[in-house]
């Protein structure tokens, strides 16, 4: 089987890098095109000097058609709001598309609207999504041209609200998510909040159940449970590098035991390979899934609060490993590959 050539737009960034040193080390992978705004002509070893001798390639600027002729698979790692007036010039073209931003994970351009403030630029387009997680969309992915890769903190909850909602075990309108999430998960761009100095030794809550990402949690989750599920999220930036942490408060509607709940858990999760939920007396801890692309899950009963908590790498199962995953699903390839 030969390689297939893969482009990356907007390599320069966090999730750019991932997707670069994932490929590495990835069988059946060449890159193609490193495409970037600011740093054309520039070898990506310079940008990022820890592959020096490992990815010398030069970045190119982002040309639809040169990229579209030398790819079969493009990986978009813009901000918001900007892949949307770009990607449409790539779709049609015969390749896979895959997304990281969140332009096109909402099925409904108004959401897009109340979650990001302006109106959507490519709406047409929406449909022609499939967003990819693939532990709930394997099926539709592999189908799939374009992926709308799920936002990071959608990522660790959705995985761990899913098994206990589809099953009718929890109530959908008392769902409390507390999230703690490292400083990488805004980008390489420095902004006030993310200063050394600010967020070293400190822990604050931001955006405090106004987050852009609760929306797209709650179409996800509502899709699941086939009923309106309404969360509150509270999110919260601490003085790490990587990594997101859930702590999940929920009722149960019926009385279950806290063996019946793991053991159901176990057995939903039983073919996921990078879905691990954790035996009886551990925790998740963010240690363990950093540079990795596993999202651990645990849980605690106390009367009929059953309580969730999960962890992932942002960058990884939240954002470049996961995008991968969607890769390989898409490809026809194991799915683990690149990622083990
Ligand atoms: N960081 C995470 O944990 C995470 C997790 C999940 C999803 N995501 C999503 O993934 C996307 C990329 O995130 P990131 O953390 O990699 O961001 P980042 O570090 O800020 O990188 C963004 C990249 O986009 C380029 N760019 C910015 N504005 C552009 C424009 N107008 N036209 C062309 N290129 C432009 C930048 O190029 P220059 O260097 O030339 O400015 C840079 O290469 C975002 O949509 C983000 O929400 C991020």
């Amino acid at each position: 089987m030969n390689k297939i050539r893969v482009s990356v737009v907007g390599a320069s960034g966090y999730t750019g890098f991932e997707l670069v040193k994932i490929f590495l080390k990835h069988p059946m992978v060449e890159i193609t095109n490193l495409a970037v705004r600011s740093n054309v002509g520039t070898p990506f070893s310079e940008i990022y000097p820890s592959l020096k001798g490992r990815c010398d390639l030069t970045c190119v600027a982002i040309d639809v058609d040169r990229i579209s002729a030398t790819s079969d698979v493009i990986l978009f790692c813009l901000p918001h709001k900007t892949g949307m007036k770009l990607i449409p010039q790539f779709i049609g073209k015969g390749k896979k598309i895959i997304d990281l931003s969140a332009d096109y994970r909402f099925d409904d351009p108004l959401m897009y609207k109340s979650a990001y403030g302006i109106d959507h630029a490519d709406a047409e387009n929406l449909s022609a999504f499939v967003y990819g997680l693939p532990e709930i969309n394997r099926k539709l992915i592999r189908k799939a041209s374009n992926i709308a890769s799920p936002g990071c903190f959608p990522t660790g909850i959705v995985l761990a609200l899913m098994p206990a909602l589809q099953a009718g075990l929890i109530r959908t309108d008392s769902i409390v998510v507390d999230s703690k999430t490292g400083i990488s998960g805004g980008g390489k761009v420095p902004k006030p909040a993310f200063h050394f100095p600010e967020c070293n030794e400190n822990l604050t809550a931001y955006k405090v159940a106004t987050h852009q990402h609760e929306p797209e949690i709650e179409q996800e989750l509502s899709k699941m449970a086939k009923q309106s599920v309404d969360i509150l999220f509270v999110p919260h930036l601490v003085p790490l590098n990587r990594g997101i942490y859930n702590t999940i408060y929920t009722e149960l509607k019926m009385s279950v035991s806290p063996e019946k709940i793991r053991e159901f858990y176990r057995k939903y999760y039983r073919s996921e390979p990078f879905v691990r939920v954790i035996d009886n007396d551990r925790i998740p801890q963010i240690k363990h899934v950093v540079y990795t692309n596993f999202c651990d899950i645990g849980m605690v009963l106390r009367g009929n609060r059953l309580i969730l908590m999960s962890a992932i790498d942002n960058l990884i199962k939240g954002a470049s490993g996961q995008a991968v995953q969607n890769m390989n699903v898409m490809m026809g390839f194991t799915e683990t590959m690149g990622l083990d």
